[in-house]
């Protein structure tokens, strides 16, 4: 299955997204990358997620974005 994983580079959206790719499923994450906290935290996050894809062999897209953003 492919998910989208909003706030992948987040808390909860990490530990969902590295679940989800262990188990075998394709996972977009999709985060802005805030720095609402350290922004190392979540690069490291990302970096991981994309180490654990290469591993399981289960596809990591990651996208770059903010949600709010609306193209006229
Ligand atoms: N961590 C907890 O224990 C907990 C408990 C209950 C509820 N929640 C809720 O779950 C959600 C996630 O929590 P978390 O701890 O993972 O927070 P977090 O701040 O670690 O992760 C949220 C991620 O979403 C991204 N983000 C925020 N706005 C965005 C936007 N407009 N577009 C794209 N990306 C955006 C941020 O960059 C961040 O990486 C929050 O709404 C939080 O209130 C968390």
């Amino acid at each position: 299955m492919k998910i989208l994983v909003t706030g992948a580079a987040g808390f909860i959206g990490f530990h969902t997204a590295s679940r989800l790719l262990e188990r075998g499923d394709e996972v977009v994450g999709f985060d802005s990358v805030n720095d609402y906290y350290d922004v190392d935290i979540k690069e490291r996050r990302l970096e991981k997620l994309h180490a654990l894809s290469t591993e399981t062999g289960t596809p990591f897209h990651f996208i770059r974005e903010n949600l709010a953003d609306q193209k006229q």
